[in-house]
């Protein structure tokens, strides 16, 4: 399947603090991009063969207008250093529509906000959003300092910034964030979002499951999977079956549903590989998936990211 790209021309170029940059994006010819709903991101190609995920962090109501801020990766694989080296305002490059595995839950008595670091770009985008339409929420922002809050000007200068609580890493212990004293008491219709690096979502669903938060009531995206060693011990090789042809693939233990079909010629869209983005999802008809990914949870029985997940039983029918 070949991914629908869109050009657009980058029509700013920003430093928003240490080590992250600030892009605007709109079309060519000045037309209305298409819409979005707060927690989207989009695919970037950083060069051909490239792609990364970046959210929109401005306000779903611009039309003309998509905003990412790109944080310099000290690991970077060559997506974030790519971005800041070579992309310079009046340059055209290639996004996907936007896609939202992170949306707000409609009808919340309250929703609360937490970022760590460059996670800030999706949630800044659902507190605009909750502020336009005045819903309650409020919004906890922590990153190492001061010098790399991304947008604490924009922040602070805004409607927002009685809403929104600042927290440094370099700060006085008494005035760091502590999850406890936010999450202390969980209430029924009351969300947690929370987004930023995957040891910073771990602590706060580890003090949100601590105080009774249940499930359903916590909503998170990770940039990238946790770091586990074991994820792939005990992998077992499984079949899959296209429902439209009938034929019939193994999986091989040590290789993805998506790089096996592509061996047989059937080609599923694939971006991140990593269980992030959403792209490869399809849909199953038979069989129970294993979600490896961070998007899908044990209640998705008929979808998978076949880029990383795998079966749990020996067949699972796909329907492509
Ligand atoms: Fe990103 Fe599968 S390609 S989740």
């Amino acid at each position: 399947m070949v991914r629908p790209w869109m050009n657009v021309r980058i029509a700013s170029k920003q430093l928003a603090a240490d080590d992250i940059y600030l892009f605007g994006l709109e079309t060519p010819d000045g037309d209305e991009l298409p819409t979005f709903s707060a927690g989207s991101h989009i695919d970037v190609e950083v060069k051909p063969g490239l792609v990364r995920q970046y959210s929109l962090c401005n306000h779903p109501e611009e039309r003309d207008r998509y905003e990412i801020a790109v944080l310099l990766d000290p690991d970077t694989r060559g997506g974030s250093a790519g971005i800041h080296e070579s992309w310079a305002e009046g340059d055209t490059v290639r996004i996907s529509e936007p896609r939202n595995h992170f949306a707000l839950v409609g009808d919340a008595k309250k929703s609360i906000l937490l970022a760590g670091g460059i996670g800030v770009t999706p949630i800044l985008c659902m507190a605009e959003r909750l502020a336009h339409a005045d819903e309650p929420f409020e919004m906890h922002y922590c990153t190492r300092n001061q010098a790399r809050t991304a947008f604490y000007d924009r922040i602070r200068n805004s409607p927002l910034s009685d809403r929104v609580n600042f927290y440094f890493d370099d700060a006085p212990e008494a005035e760091r964030f502590d999850p406890s004293r936010v999450l202390a008491s969980p209430e029924e219709g009351v969300h947690l979002y929370v987004c930023g690096p995957a040891g910073f979502i771990d602590w706060i669903y580890a003090a949100a499951e601590e105080h009774g938060w249940p499930a359903a009531q916590l909503h998170r995206e990770y940039f990238a999977p946790p770091d586990d060693p074991d994820a792939d011990a005990g992998d077992f090789a499984f079949d899959v079956k296209i429902a439209s042809t009938g034929q019939t693939i193994t999986i091989p233990a040590d290789k993805s549903v998506a790089a096996t079909l592509e061996e047989h010629g059937i080609e599923i869209a694939v971006s991140c590989e990593q269980g992030v983005c959403g792209t490869c999802i399809t849909h199953i008809l038979e069989g129970e998936p294993d979600h490896r990914d961070m998007i899908l949870s044990d209640a998705d029985t008929d979808q998978f990211t076949p880029c990383c997940s795998r079966a749990r039983t020996r067949l699972l029918v796909l329907d492509l």
